[in-house]
């Protein structure tokens, strides 16, 4: 199926719709560690925690998730980008997206294990360590070291403050 990206439309909340295409897509990095592998049933229980992009056609671009340690901290996960629309914002825009969605429920702080250094740190995230996150090293001790080590080099954390109206959410690209 072609796809549109220039045309990209808004990033909305993920419906039963977007299931397969949203675990098919962040399943396509796990083998390389920079996802976790969720299977549709995953996905279908945590339904309200998803967003994607669009293209014209309804094509899944992108898609994000927040996953929730505590009342106060919440983590971006699940951020996946079709390769063949990398590179145009997209990344970006699911970040923004996710962060209001993170400032909306009332969250003070995200944090997000991620590779893409740059692309986090021009979000207005900042560097950070795993070794803050004691509910994440618990968590990921059950799953994988390999992830523990990953995330290790590559922490990333924003504190929101408040509510939905702190002016200070990055704009989308
Ligand atoms: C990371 C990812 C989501 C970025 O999506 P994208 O749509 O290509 O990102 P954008 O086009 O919004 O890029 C924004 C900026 O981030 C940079 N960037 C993108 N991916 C990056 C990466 N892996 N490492 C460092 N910087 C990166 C881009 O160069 C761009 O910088 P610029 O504006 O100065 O040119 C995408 O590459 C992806 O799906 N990667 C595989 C899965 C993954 O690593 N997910 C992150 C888990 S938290």
């Amino acid at each position: 199926m072609t796809t549109s990206v220039s045309s990209g439309g808004a990033v909305e909340h993920a419906d039963e719709a977007h299931i397969s295409a949203i675990a098919a897509l962040n399943n396509l990095f796990a083998p390389d560690g920079l996802t976790l592998h969720r299977s549709e049933t995953f996905v279908t229980s945590h339904l309200q925690d998803y967003q994607v992009l669009r293209d014209d056609n309804g094509v899944v671009l992108g898609c994000v998730a927040l996953d929730e340690y505590s009342p106060s901290l919440v983590e971006l996960v699940s951020l996946a980008v079709l390769p063949t629309a990398q590179g145009h914002g997209i990344g970006r825009r699911l970040i923004a997206a996710a962060e209001k969605l993170a400032r909306e429920r009332g969250y003070p702080e995200l944090f997000a294990i991620s590779l893409a250094d740059q692309l986090f740190l021009s979000m207005g995230f900042c560097a950070s360590s795993i070794i803050d996150y004691p509910e994440k090293i618990t968590r990921y001790q059950q799953i994988s070291r390999s992830e523990l080590s990953i995330g290790r080099k590559f922490c990333f954390t924003r504190v929101l403050r408040g509510g939905a109206s702190d002016t200070g959410i990055v704009s989308a690209a």
